[in-house]
């Protein structure tokens, strides 16, 4: 059995040889006589795999003490809820800024907890780029104002962030965390899903400035709390232990591989492969504006849609799978995710140059 080039947006491809060592542990962790999925998440192996896991993502993203780091579950769509909950109570209002599926479920969720200021929206031209942020209607006193670093399904990324004063900045980095260098301290919080850059899903990644706690409502349920989780070391209940402990495994190969910095390095590279080559085409054509090109999910489209689909189907015959947009969103997308190797990247785009010149 060979395996193929899976280019997802997510749950996406993981990197074989973490795959390999999680088999090699499967049966038997260290001297435990278990598998990490059958232990006590207070068992002192376990309480060492989550210490352990903890310190490579700080290490990694170098976040300060003064941030809080959470391994949470419900996916991201949860913090989309959890967020406003927690820290949209000083004057209950929040600005968003649209750009795309992912901003618009933030601001369904947050609306149900007080006031959303769409600061821009890039809807008019499909998400295809990020608003200028000269021209953001930002709120001085919002409660935080939220952004989506990356949108997995139009492709397009930020370069920078908007300049917010002292109201802090929550991003959904789901699908580009640990994919390029993020100063921490300049957001209040930052939210992931693994399932993209750092496992398998059902393990959620928050990491928030310890002074936003003070914000935190008494009466929240307790699994909605950022504090109480925060307070018990993220073991309030049971966490996602084998998610955990996957996250542990990515991080291990990230920092052996030479951290983000080489990470980052690595990512560029793939990109500017199929960039470049959508450039020079004459068939196929880039979905978002150059500035704001996704490292990540590259988004494109040839001359029409019956194309795309036998562009999709050829593709699929050789070894390179789940290349479709998203389905709101058409044409091709590829998720180009840190466990992409360069070579499924240089397949893809040998496949792209050969299809052009038979279907031209
Ligand atoms: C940017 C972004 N935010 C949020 C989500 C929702 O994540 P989940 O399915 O973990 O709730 C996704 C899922 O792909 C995403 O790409």
């Amino acid at each position: 059995m060979s395996r193929v080039y899976n280019f997802s947006a997510g749950p996406g491809a993981l990197p074989e040889m973490v795959l390999k060592k999680a088999a090699s542990e499967l049966f038997e962790y260290g001297n435990a006589g278990m598998s990490v999925m059958e232990m006590s998440h207070r068992s002192k192996e376990y309480i060492a795999i989550i210490t352990e896991t903890e310190e490579r993502l700080r290490r990694l993203m170098n976040i300060p003490d003064s941030y809080h780091l959470l391994f949470l579950q419900g996916g991201a769509s949860l913090q989309f809820a959890m967020i406003p909950m927690n820290l949209m109570t000083n004057n209950k209002k929040c600005d968003i800024i649209n750009t795309g599926a992912w901003t618009q479920k933030a601001v369904v969720e947050a609306k149900k907890f007080g006031k959303v200021n769409i600061a821009a929206s890039s809807e008019d031209r499909t998400f295809a780029y990020i608003p200028a942020f000269e021209r953001l209607a930002l709120d001085p006193d919002a409660d935080y104002v939220h952004l989506c670093y990356n949108n997995t399904i139009y492709g397009t990324k930020y370069t920078g962030l908007p300049g917010t004063g002292d109201v802090p900045i929550i991003a959904d980095m789901s699908s580009c965390i640990l994919s390029e260098q993020y100063n921490v301290k300049d957001y209040g919080l930052i939210f992931a899903g693994a399932q993209k850059n750092i496992g398998p899903a059902g393990l959620t990644i928050v990491i928030i400035r310890k002074d936003l706690m003070k914000r935190v409502p008494e009466n929240l349920p307790s699994m909605l709390d950022y504090r109480i989780h925060a307070e018990n070391g993220s073991m309030f209940n049971t966490p996602p232990t084998y998610g955990i402990y996957m996250a542990k495994l990515i991080f291990e190969w990230l920092e052996e591989l030479g951290g983000i910095v080489e990470m980052e390095k690595i990512n560029r590279h793939k990109a500017s492969l199929i960039y470049d080559f959508l450039d020079e085409s004459m068939m196929y054509r880039g979905n978002v504006d150059r500035e704001y090109r996704s490292l990540m999910n590259v988004t494109f489209t040839t001359s029409s849609p019956e194309l795309d689909a036998k562009f999709i189907k050829d593709a699929e015959k050789s070894g390179l799978v789940t290349l479709a947009g998203h389905k709101t969103a058409g044409g091709m997308r590829a998720s180009i995710y840190n466990a992409m190797p360069v070579e499924g990247v240089e397949k893809l785009v040998e496949f792209m140059k050969d299809f052009e010149v038979k279907n031209r």
